[in-house]
């Protein structure tokens, strides 16, 4: 592997972004990796922008946004910066970072909890316009989306060694960039701070939260104001969801009562190998599910076809065969297919003008090293952790969607119910606009607060014009991600937008 810094292009030939390989791997919704160009300054110093608008976007940005670099070590960390459109002076800080390892902040920012999203209503190809998506959790929150892992989106190693990372390490880098970031934004310190991720990453942001509980014993560093953290269906411990997914694939009627059945009887998840019947069992599930689309078990598993092989019968997926990806006009998918709306995060994230709205830093890096990540899974379990947060006076607001077969609600049900906490309200639905849209449950343990929350699958529009009619009819009705935002209100304990508690 070769690093070869190269002096800033100016026609540069852009390699399509790849949408995150395998679908266990990037995680809710999806995510991308933002890799190619990678990007490099020998002296970068602290270089926040403020971007006021964006190719795509019809006129100026109704919000602040900064994007910018921050050194951490041998690297250079991108992070986007939004502003609350509430109180910026007093509302708090949440630092987000998407799951994968490897998917960028981007997802987060215009799929998940931002103010931006696509608008495809005519879409024909070409770059992507953007409109401004009035749920966003900026409504009662700043957020610092950063690229993380390093290798990431557009944070990028100095050195080639700088691709490797893990669980252990991304943790410290994470913890060191909102330090630094803090510190070259001293007016945000005093806000109250919580830690989020999704996915895979609730194994690093547990461990992000512990680094800022150590720092903020060590009296010599400035004090983080952390007032909790957020989890979206995340990673917490290995062998609960590999065992949750077995309950999960039961409970929702897609394996058989006997092969369930036998299964309970000759239970060693831990070591499957050692216990043939069992590893064939498990095949047999696997066998059942491959074929899902395991974000959301009711959405279908869209392929497509790719450029080259377009007369081939055999489809590929979408994630398996990203690079080459082309959208014109004869080959516009169907949006309704949820890939198929990811992938033009790439199309926009690659464009030259919008890299330069954004301030990338054009240099370029071998090309297999910005391939994939390097990352070593060192850590299996933050159960711990999470237990002796209880004692930290912090509040946790947890969710997970209810036909999530990466990880299933009963795996995040599982590590919670390890903690031993009192339920200070019991399960009960969570309405929006009168229907359901998940159940919650809030426990209580010395001050320490868990809100949990499932939020209920939507019924799949199968085309995006009813998708936008239904929408445009009740913005606030059957979006998954509407419901979200309106549960962030809620652990923020303001007045809660679109969002009401049935129970209370
Ligand atoms: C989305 O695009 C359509 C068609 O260009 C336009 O009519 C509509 O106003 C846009 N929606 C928003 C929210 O900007
Ligand atoms: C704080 O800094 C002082 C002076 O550099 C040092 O002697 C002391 O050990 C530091 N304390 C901690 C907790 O690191
Ligand atoms: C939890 O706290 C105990 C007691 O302070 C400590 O010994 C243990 O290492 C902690 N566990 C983790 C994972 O931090
Ligand atoms: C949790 O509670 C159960 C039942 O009250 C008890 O048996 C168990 O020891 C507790 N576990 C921990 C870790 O406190």
């Amino acid at each position: 592997m070769t690093l070869t810094p190269s002096p800033r292009i100016s026609n540069l030939t852009l390699r399509p972004l790849r949408i995150c390989p395998g679908t266990s791997k990037c995680h809710p919704p999806w995510c991308l990796r933002l890799f190619l160009l990678l990007v490099f300054s020998a002296n970068a110093a602290f270089s926040g922008t403020i971007v006021k608008t964006l190719p795509g976007f019809d006129g100026e940005l109704p919000f602040k946004l900064e994007t910018g670099y921050v050194r951490v070590g041998t690297s250079e960390m991108f992070y986007y910066f939004i502003e609350s459109e509430g109180n910026p002076k007093e509302d708090p800080l949440l630092l987000w970072y998407s799951g994968g390892p490897g998917c960028s902040a981007l997802n987060g920012l215009i799929y998940e909890i931002g103010p931006l999203a696509f608008n495809i209503t005519e879409y024909e190809g070409g770059i992507p316009s953007l409109m401004y998506y009035p749920y966003s959790w900026t409504k009662t929150a700043s957020i610092l989306f950063v690229d993380a892992p390093v290798g990431t989106g557009f944070s990028f190693p100095l050195t080639p060694e700088g691709f490797a990372t893990s669980d252990t390490l991304a943790a410290k880098e994470i913890y060191q960039f909102l330090r630094k970031w803090l510190m070259e934004h001293p007016q945000y310190l005093k806000l109250q701070l919580f830690v989020g991720a999704d996915s895979y990453s609730g194994i690093s942001a547990t461990l992000v939260v512990q680094h800022v509980l150590d720092g903020n014993l060590d009296t010599n560093l400035t004090q983080l104001n952390l007032k909790g953290y957020i989890l979206g269906c995340p990673e917490i411990d290995g062998k609960i969801t590999a065992n949750a997914k077995i309950v999960f694939t039961h409970r929702i009627g897609l394996i058989s009562d006997e092969l369930y059945n036998s299964l309970v009887e000759e239970i060693t998840l831990i070591q499957p190998q050692k216990n043939p019947a069992c590893y064939e069992n498990l095949q047999l599930i696997n066998k059942c599910t491959k074929d899902l689309y395991k974000n959301n078990i009711l959405e279908p598993k869209c392929t497509w076809a790719s450029p080259e092989s377009a007369d081939e019968p055999a489809r590929r997926l979408l994630e398996e065969n990203a690079e080459g990806f082309i959208l014109s006009p004869p080959r516009i998918p169907e949006f309704w297919c949820r890939n198929f709306n990811y992938a033009l995060s790439y199309i926009w994230a690659n464009d030259q003008n919008v890299r330069a709205a954004l301030n990338i830093r054009e240099f370029t890096i071998g090309r297999d090293a910005s391939k994939s990540l390097n990352y070593g899974r060192d850590v299996k379990s933050v159960l711990d952790y999470h237990r002796n947060f209880t004692n930290k006076g912090l509040q946790a607001l947890v969710y997970n969607g209810d036909h999530d077969l990466i990880i299933p609600n009963l795996a995040t049900q599982g590590w919670i119910g390890k903690l031993n906490l009192t339920i200070v309200n019991d399960w009960r639905p969570w309405l929006v606009d009168g229907q359901i849209a998940g159940y919650t449950i809030k426990y209580s343990e010395n001050g320490y607060r868990l809100t949990y929350a499932t939020v209920k699958a939507r019924r799949l529009k199968k085309r995006i014009t009813e998708e936008v009619d239904t929408h445009r009819k009740s913005p606030s009705v059957g979006n998954v991600i509407t419901c979200l935002r309106g549960l962030f209100t809620t652990i923020l304990s303001r007045e809660s937008l679109h969002f009401r508690n049935s129970g209370n």
